[in-house]
């Protein structure tokens, strides 16, 4: 039975209805199809717990105002929802994904007058990152960010995510680390980190990356663990230099990348300050249990 043969049976929601993922239909004139006209979230879940769902969702929300979307649920609603898809799912770890867009209406590039957005979700179980990645580290390639120019918005337009991924991929490397007029954004689907002497680096928040829920969530860490943190334009040849480079994302938790465009970052070994952060990122996730 292949992945997709297991996840058939998931439940899933779509415009108001709990139904098989199998059985979920849409219009091929849906604009997300047509447009990629829509907004995303992606929320781990560990011990049937969402994790960190209140940013997330104000996130959503962000998006959607930035793009005159508009979406016929509110938070109240999303909770409901999101708590009766873990319901359905067995697993004890999930991830719950969701997608809004402007809805099925005639192939025409301005909103439609009257389209009803389509609103779907579902929840599928998560492996979380094993030991391979959490002590072995992740490699990644550099590339010249090639996306738009407002990816500050999570929109289900991901065609420049997906090349950018391919050509990691195509290289046998983990993730690809972004780079706009020399200076670092952020990987296809991650924000990056860079320590340098002691210090934890974030690119600024800006229309250029997205601002992770884990961004947050890592200045929270890098506090409670005494690391200082600093946020300001990081160049090429500092993240070559970086003594370590990590990456966050709510698929991947946080993980160390040990070797960029072949060579090793720092000793080519998960370094100290990702062992702290780490170990609050666990810490936390482990106060979920009950
Ligand atoms: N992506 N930057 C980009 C471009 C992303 O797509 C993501 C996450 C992040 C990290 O955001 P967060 O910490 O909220 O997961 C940064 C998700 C996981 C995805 O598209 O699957």
């Amino acid at each position: 039975m292949s992945a997709l043969d297991d996840l058939a049976y998931s439940t899933c929601y779509l415009n108001g209805q709990y139904l098989p993922l199998s059985q979920a239909k849409i219009s091929v004139l849906d604009r997300g199809f047509i447009f990629g006209d829509g907004i995303y979230e992606v929320v781990p879940v560990y011990y049937r717990k969402p994790f960190r769902l209140e940013p997330h969702l104000a996130r959503f929300e962000r998006s959607t105002g930035e793009i005159a979307l508009r979406c016929p649920l509110d938070r109240e609603d999303w909770r409901a929802l999101i708590d009766k898809l873990i319901a359905s799912s067995p697993a004890e770890h999930q991830f719950i994904y969701w997608q809004v867009t402007r809805g099925v209406a005639k192939r025409d590039f301005s909103f439609p007058a009257d389209a009803e957005p389509t609103v779907f979700a579902m929840t599928t179980g998560f492996k979380r990152p094993g030991p391979a990645q959490r002590e072995g580290g992740l490699t990644a390639v550099t590339r010249n960010d090639e996306r738009w120019l407002r990816c500050d918005i999570k929109s289900v337009s991901l065609l420049g995510a997906v090349l950018a991924r391919q050509f990691a991929t195509e290289q046998g490397a983990d993730e690809v680390v972004q780079f706009r007029d020399g200076m670092l954004t952020e990987g296809s689907a991650s924000n990056m980190w860079v320590v340098k002497n002691g210090t934890l680096l974030a690119p600024p928040k800006s229309h250029l990356i997205l601002e992770g829920i884990r961004y947050g969530f890592l200045q929270d860490l890098a506090e409670q663990a005494g690391i200082p943190f600093e946020v300001r334009p990081i160049s090429r040849a500092e993240v070559h230099a970086a003594d370590e480079l990590m990456l966050t994302a709510a698929t991947r938790e946080v993980l160390p990348i040990v070797r960029l465009d072949g060579e090793p970052i720092g000793t080519g070994r998960p370094g100290p300050m990702y062992a702290k952060i780490r170990a609050g990122y666990d810490a936390a996730i482990e106060a979920l249990k009950t």
